[in-house]
């Protein structure tokens, strides 16, 4: 079909309007049906296989598959979709070819990794999560829709909303962390962010929420690991986060690596066809993972025809660089494995997510140079990306006010992560502008003006072991090995530190120790790090630790010995310059964790959310016998899960209900008197857990039900209030009805999930 018949065909169909926005809508889907149901009739069988396929196009690869040979696949029709090539000149050519060389002419819809920014790069999703601030995270996903179509891009996978519960796993620095209401409301905000209320708008991108299902949580925190869990725990906590991207509109999902309780994901029937387009009713597009239906048959599941079919028929759409469906369908159609039907119906959901974004009308319409030029790295991007690192960041100890620092004096920079920019970014931040990331060094000493002497010494490498310090750098970002002994590293490190007022030493993990296939059954600083450390400290002097992680690491030696503490995770384009902030009190730290810091290893998975048991322990003890605990540990979190410290405090007090006991229909509120009882002007997060004392079902000890971030002066008070009803206190029972059961509750205020008010309520009928 050539593009001017499209174009009038397009007109023709725009020039009926409506008033109302619910007319237009329906309007709308029935031009794109008319038109998507005439394309369809033209296409072979062939051509509709082709457009299930989607390869990979830049250098940007996650797996051992490379696609090869794809201009000429795009000649013959065989590719719908390329993904990890950037740029309007590159995407402009590859289109060019779809649409003046194929005999239909129909546009390819190009996708990337757009996780936590583009060209500016935001702090990793766990990081971002700690600002609590939805509003913000909205406007980074925003941002990055701007600057990814500008550079030609239509379609990002993202968000990441797994939750996880293990911190051996690498990828939970891409997700929200470990709580279901936060990641649901995080899920929410990005992918309106991404789309904007407008898919067709040449600045927004279709998300794609990912990786459906479970793939948090898999055993023993191994990534692609098996996953195995009651339907009770999948409907409370692990799919409300994709159920909530979804109903927030997102135009697609992709599947995950992993076997759920026995049929991996990928073909999995129940997953992709009863509960995704049966029971929530999507009519989106399903894309699998980065060669997830090739790897069927390392799961066990047959021949690549077998499991190319078996997917298809569980309900998958595209299939993402491996080519099985391009290969094998064709056969399985002709050998009545699956109908012609089916292929057509994927195939109208791939010419259909074309279709909102555009690309029938202009297939071009994201390729302009001119606003890649202008709207990449825009300095409100980077002004944007700056506040929100700082928003980010955990203040985890801060014994004697170490922090913040004075621009005076002498302050020694130590660790193997303090001049390093390229490590700022953290995982997927392919597009990362690394030439603008600057290091810590570099940041201080723009930051701290010309009262203040800044000294630098490396102080180690940043592991021991330097085969696992080549895994941990693989890709190449920076962190080349000092070829010192550890001694003389240290020797010289703490003959630098004697020279200062102050140490900051800039430790933790490489970005590339997290992130896919990433996970970690050590959670410690490195080694050779604490040696470092504990060196410092013997100097006497006052040591921060600026710590960088991509998850929570086990921290009791450093929470035990070091006075201050402050993490930043991986940050972005502008971290160097937002720690600075921090450190010198320009901005007041106000992050809260959003997954729980374990004591050591042996605890995880360690979440807030648990199970009470038949045999808890008694409040204020932590060994009992015959109660669940260990001997060797007590079960408590070493940082809860929403803890973060502020350079002010915080007093809450006068926690009260409206009334004691509510109905169905009816609300109850609770207020709580916050006061910033400190010296500084700062931001809390106010926190409301809900506890259900008595079910037909056994109920979490807390559940995060509402939060609201709010701002202080020194001395200033405010009057927090937020309304629960019935629906807060709903859960999925025993036969997955998703109900509220009247009896007692427990409603909890606070600052994090540990500290807090609490007052009793009930539910009648
Ligand atoms: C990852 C996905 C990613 C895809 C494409 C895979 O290895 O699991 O999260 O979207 O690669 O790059």
């Amino acid at each position: 079909m050539r593009k001017a018949k499209y174009l009038f065909f397009l007109a023709a169909i725009f020039s009926f309007s409506s008033s109302s926005a619910q007319q237009k809508k329906a309007n709308s889907d029935q031009q794109m049906n008319i038109f998507i149901k005439d394309l369809l009739s033209k296409m072979t069988l062939e051509e509709k296989i082709g457009q299930l396929n989607l390869l990979t196009g830049g250098e940007a690869t996650t797996g051992s598959v490379v696609s090869t040979d794809v201009e000429s696949k795009i000649k013959k029709g065989q590719v719908g979709g390329m993904f990890s090539l950037t740029t309007p000149a590159r995407i402009r050519k590859a289109q060019e070819i779809a649409v003046t060389q194929t005999r239909l002419k129909i546009p390819i819809i190009f996708g990337q990794d757009v996780i936590h920014g583009y060209k500016t790069t935001f702090p990793i999703p766990l990081a971002l999560s700690c600002t609590w601030d939805l509003a913000l995270i909205e406007k980074t996903a925003r941002i990055a829709a701007v600057e990814a179509t500008a550079d030609g891009l239509n379609w990002t996978f993202s968000p990441m909303v797994d939750i996880s519960r293990d911190p051996r796993w690498g990828r939970i620095s891409e997700g929200s962390g470990e709580d279901t209401y936060l990641g649901s409301e995080i899920g929410k905000a990005m992918v309106k962010g991404y789309q904007g209320d407008d898919l067709s708008k040449y600045n927004t991108m279709m998300a794609c929420v990912k990786h459906f299902a479970l793939y948090g949580a898999a055993e023993s925190g191994r990534d692609y690991n098996t996953t195995d869990m009651s339907l009770n725990r999948m409907y409370n906590e692990y799919l409300p986060p994709y159920k909530a991207a979804l109903d927030a509109g997102a135009g697609s999902i992709m599947t995950s690596f992993n076997d759920i309780n026995g049929v991996p994901a990928t073909a999995n029937k129940w997953l992709m066809t009863d509960l995704l387009r049966k029971q929530w009713g999507f009519n989106g597009l399903v894309v699998t993972d980065y060669t997830a239906v090739n790897e069927l048959i390392d799961h066990g599941l047959g021949d690549l025809q077998t499991v190319s079919a078996l997917a298809l028929n569980a309900g998958v759409d595209m299939d993402m660089v491996g080519e099985g469906f391009l290969s094998t369908l064709k056969k399985s159609v002709q050998e009545g494995k699956v109908t012609e039907q089916q292929v057509t119906n994927s195939c109208r959901l791939v010419l259909e997510a074309k279709y909102k974004l555009g690309l029938f009308e202009d297939p071009f319409r994201y390729c302009n140079e001119e606003r890649a030029k202008k709207e990449i790295l825009k300095p409100e991007h980077l002004k944007i990306a700056r506040e929100t690192a700082a928003q980010s960041f955990v203040l985890l100890k801060n014994q004697g006010q170490v922090l913040p620092l004075k621009k005076t004096g002498t302050v020694a920079l130590i660790g193997p992560l303090a001049n390093t920019g390229t490590n700022m970014p953290g995982t997927w931040s392919v597009n990362s502008d690394l030439e603008k990331t600057i290091s810590l060094l570099q940041g201080l000493k723009d930051n701290a003006g010309p009262g203040l002497k800044i000294l630098h010494s490396a102080g180690s490498n940043l592991l021991t072991d330097p085969e696992y310090q080549k895994r941990a750098t693989m890709f190449g970002r920076d962190l080349p090995r000092d070829s010192r002994t550890a001694e003389e590293m240290i020797a010289e490190a703490v003959a630098t530190a004697k020279n200062a007022d102050v140490v900051i030493a800039a430790l933790g993990e490489s970005s590339e120790m997290t992130g896919e296939s990433s996970s970690r059954t050590n959670l410690d600083i490195p080694e050779n790090q604490q040696l470092l450390l504990k060196a410092l400290l013997k100097t006497g002097k006052p040591v921060v630790l600026v710590l960088f992680t991509g998850r929570p690491l086990t921290l009791k030696w450093e929470d035990e010995n070091v006075p201050a503490i402050l993490n930043v995770w991986f940050g972005g384009t502008e971290a160097a310059n937002a720690i600075s902030d921090v450190l010198f009190g320009k901005v007041n730290p106000s992050g809260k964790l959003t997954a729980t810091f374990p004591q050591n290893v042996g605890q995880i998975p360690l979440y807030y959310s648990h199970k009470n048991t038949g045999r808890p322990l008694e409040e204020g003890k932590w060994f009992s016998k015959f109660r669940s605990n260990y001997l060797d540990v007590s079960n408590e979190p070493l940082y809860p899960f929403g803890y973060g410290l502020s350079y002010t405090t915080f007093n809450y007090s006068n926690l009260r209900l409206s009334k004691n006991s509510f109905k169905p229909g009816e609300l109850i509120s609770a207020t709580v008197t916050l006061k910033n009882t400190g010296a500084y002007t700062g931001k809390e997060t106010v926190q409301l857990y809900i506890r259900d004392l008595v079910g037909s079902m056994t109920r979490p000890v807390k559940e995060l039900k509402g939060f609201e971030k709010i701002e202080l002066k020194a001395g200033e008070s405010k009057e927090v209030t937020f309304k629960i009803s019935e629906e807060d206190l709903k859960f999925f029972n025993e036969e997955l009805k998703f109900v509220a059961e009247p009896g007692d509750f427990k409603l909890f205020i606070g600052s994090n999930s540990r500290d807090n008010l609490e007052i009793p309520f009930k539910l009648t009928h």
